[in-house]
Parts: structure tokens; sequence; C-alpha cells
């Protein structure tokens, strides 16, 4: 029997929390939890581990300075002056479709990273990256290394924001997994995986070997949570910011 323990500050913490229009950021990240996206630039910051695997992605695809990161970690300052230059420029449509309200924003998460093929100039609220070369090498494999590509066309209705095929966003694995093949907005997801899991009926997914039980567990009004468990599997936990949190279960077939 093993026990996970959780919280209501659970909640609100962990890659897969959402950030959008309707739900505002109340776990603003610390400094030592940010690190530099790419090593040759040290002031665009990401979140310990969405910096990690976006190195690793770099290394994986050998982009060899051809992706640069334009945006990623924004203070809540940076994002205000953000929204206020872009609207004296561009005018509140072209703002609404391409920049989130200040505290609504998954920059200021540090989870979210925009990126441009490396070119002389760069637009930095709409930097190109196409679906060719090295750019669709990265958005080929960026599932597997927990992103997704987050506003896809098609989904406006759903993420309020237009298409930004330059924005990732590190949700983790094997949730990246998922929702890309499944097409799904992360909204989408989160709803999903509340109508496909009970606390006591996981939504089962199997990759290489490996079978994951991912649970939402909505922690309604209670302080803390003891989920128990006939056996002890690693996993791992992150807040929805909708209210739950999804616990993440997985066992080899041959251990
Ligand atoms: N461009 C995205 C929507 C942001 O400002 O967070
Ligand atoms: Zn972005």
């Amino acid at each position: 029997m093993t026990t996970v323990v959780l919280t209501r500050e659970d909640t609100v913490k962990g890659p897969l929390r959402l950030v959008n229009s309707d739900y505002s950021i109340s776990d603003y990240p610390k400094a030592e939890a940010l690190t530099a996206a790419m090593e040759d630039f040290p002031c665009i910051l990401l979140e310990n581990q969405a910096a990690k695997m976006l190195r690793q992605l770099l290394c994986a695809i050998q982009a060899n300075g051809r992706i640069v990161p334009v945006s990623g970690y924004r203070t809540h300052a940076e994002q205000i002056e953000i929204w206020n230059t872009t609207l004296l420029k561009e005018g509140p449509d072209f703002t609404g479709k391409y920049v989130a309200l200040p505290g609504h924003s998954e920059h200021e998460t540090g989870l979210a990273i925009d990126l441009a093929r490396s070119a002389p100039s760069i637009d930095f609220i709409r930097p190109e990256f196409p679906r060719i070369g090295i750019c669709q090498s990265f958005r080929s494999l960026a599932p597997k290394f927990g992103f997704i590509e987050r506003y896809c066309g098609g989904k406006e209705a759903i993420t309020h924001i237009g298409a930004e095929p330059w924005h990732f966003r590190y949700v983790g694995f094997p949730h990246a997994l998922i929702i890309t093949e499944k097409h799904m907005a992360l909204e989408e997801y989160i709803s999903f995986l509340q109508q496909a899991s009970a606390p006591d009926e996981p939504f089962h997914y199997e990759i290489e070997h490996n079978l994951m039980e991912i649970y939402y567990l909505p922690m309604d009004v209670r302080e803390t949570w003891e989920v128990t468990f006939p056996c002890d599997y690693p996993h791992t936990l992150s807040g929805t910011n909708t209210g739950a949190v999804v616990l993440c279960r997985w066992r080899n077939y041959y251990e």
C-alpha cells in the first residue's frame, strides 16, 4: 500500500496547469526555478525542467543554431509592457489575437517559449517558424520531449488566441504525446481527463512497454487528500489550475 498526499497548493503548480483568458496565474515562478532556455541566450529564461527538455530536443534534431529563442519567461511587468506597446502600435484586434492579457500569459509561468528560424531580422510578436526544414523537425519531435504547439489553427474558439505556430508550451510527458495524438487544445485535454477518468478508474495510455495510469483528481473543498494505491509505482503530479490535480503513475510491463 502507498499513499500520495495532495494539497490545495498542488492545484495551481506544475507543467499541466491551464493559463488562459478564464484562468489566471496564481503561482508565479521564483528566480531559482528558472534557467536559460539555450546556452547562447542567457537572458531568455524558462522553468528548469522545460529548459532542460528544450535543450535535449534541440540537440536531438541537431539544430546547431538554426532555431533561436525569441521570448521565454516574462515578468508580469514585461507582459503589461508588451500588451501596452502592441495595443498602441497594432490596435486592439491584433493585440487580443496575439498577446495574452497580463496575468493570463503562459509566458509568465516560464513554461512557454516562442521560437524563430534564425534570420537577420525577427518579428518579436509573430516570429517565423515554418512547417518545413529544421522548424518542422522540431515540431514533430516536440511532444516526445513534453512540448505542444499550443495555439493551433482551428482551435481559436477554444483558446481565444490566434494560430501561433511559433509558441510551444511545456506540459510534460506523456501529456504532450496524448494531446498531440488527439489533436486537442490544452483546454480540451483537461476536460477530456475529467470525463475519461475517476479517482478509482484512471485513463490508461500505453507507450514503449509502459502502462500509464492518469487520474484527474478534483480537490473540491478539500485542503488535503490522501490517495492510496496497492502498489508503489513512480508518479508525477501537476495541478490543472482549474481546481484539480492530475496524477500520472506508470509501470513497465517487464519489471
Ligand atoms: N502570445 C501569447 C498568447 C502570449 O502573449 O502569452
Ligand atoms: Zn508565445
